[in-house]
């Protein structure tokens, strides 16, 4: 339990294995946050059904992310689930050692385990550790899982539930206007797609030297559409032609991200973005995120009536669990992931 960054108190220097090689520290961790990746309100722009999705499609496609104001989501269940999240990882050690277990959660069998608490040591093989805890579960359909959630922090079930719940019919409306920007048929992501629902909670202590370490390397998430509730303080930056820009934090606002899935169905023209999150050494930064994602055996390619003799298909037809398995490996070599499922012209 040693390895869990929240639970070693105050520190007060960075170990050794968190350092990383001087080509990958975040040295321009001074990038101004300035407004850099669109904001869309869901309730002005709602009421022009049209207008909002090409909104939400221009920022796939030109940046991959995009802020989400308006959402309905309430101000009270988004500063909740945050309290929760950082009420978690406050908790002593004995209260997270159960879910402190190898083969816990599975997310490419299916396992009646559903949590899974993961230490910045994340891999046997890994060069650098990086100054993250994560705490991450299963949680669609709520009552097949949530009696397998933490009993505590008391409210934590209750709270959980309810966000994740929420966060999850947002997630569908939103692809459900992708679905009609994309012009795919009507219910395409519905079902098999969005089979499977995962809550994960980053924490991220307090750093000494933030211009050495990454909370997070650079990555893209693998699965179909990320929701990110980060709360008040900044870390995350998105790569954007070549420069990492900060995204700003926004009262009560998600963070939007297209992942792989979505590069692949929708054949390359919405992108799935790099990114990555710096640390700070002033307060402890706690996010929560939902992530939308099919079974393992789910058949993925470019929709087919996005390919045509002129728009021919860039992936090949795979299983989104063959994919998982070489995700980490992949993205922690620095390797595209959907390297090799591209067609080569
Ligand atoms: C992630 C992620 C960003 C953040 O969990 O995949 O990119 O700011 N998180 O915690
Ligand atoms: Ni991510």
């Amino acid at each position: 339990m040693d390895s869990l960054l929240s639970s070693r108190g105050k520190i007060q220097s960075v170990p050794e294995s968190y350092i990383l090689p001087p080509e990958t520290r975040p040295s321009d961790l001074v990038t101004p946050l300035l407004k850099t990746i669109p904001v869309i309100d869901l309730e002005t722009r709602g009421h022009r059904r049209n207008e909002l999705i090409q909104h939400i499609i221009k920022a796939s496609q030109e940046h991959g992310f995009f802020q989400l104001t308006n959402h309905g989501v309430s101000e009270e269940l988004m500063n909740d689930v945050l309290t929760m999240g950082a009420e978690f990882f406050n908790l002593a050690e004995k209260d997270k050692a159960r879910y402190f277990q190898a083969r816990y959660y599975s997310e490419t069998s299916p396992s009646p385990e559903v949590c899974r608490l993961k230490t910045s040591m994340e891999f046997a093989d890994e060069k650098v550790h990086f100054w993250r805890d994560n705490f991450r579960h299963h949680c669609h359909p709520l009552e097949d899982y949530i009696q397998l959630w933490p009993e505590n922090p008391p409210r934590y079930r209750e709270v959980v539930g309810r966000f994740s719940a929420e966060v999850r019919r947002l997630s569908l409306h939103l692809l459900n206007l992708i679905c009609e920007g994309l012009g795919l048929e009507q219910g395409y992501f519905e079902e098999r797609l969005s089979h499977r629902q995962v809550f994960s909670i980053n924490h991220y202590p307090p750093c000494p030297d933030p211009t050495s370490v990454l909370g997070l390397p650079k990555h893209a998430d693998p699965y179909l559409i990320t929701l990110l509730n980060q709360g008040h303080l900044p870390g995350l930056q998105v790569l954007k032609d070549g420069e990492w820009l900060g995204v700003e934090p926004l009262p009560n606002a998600f963070v939007v991200n297209i992942n792989h899935m979505l590069q692949v169905i929708s054949n390359g023209k919405l992108k799935s973005a790099d990114h990555r999150v710096v640390t700070n050494s002033k307060a402890a930064r706690t996010t929560v995120v939902s992530f939308i994602l099919p079974s393992s055996d789910c058949v993925i390619e470019p929709a087919k009536s996005l390919v045509n003799e002129h728009n021919p298909a860039l992936y090949r037809t795979f299983k989104f669990g063959d994919f998982l398995k070489t995700y980490d490996l992949h993205t922690r070599q620095g390797k595209d992931p959907l390297v090799d499922y591209m067609i080569q012209s």
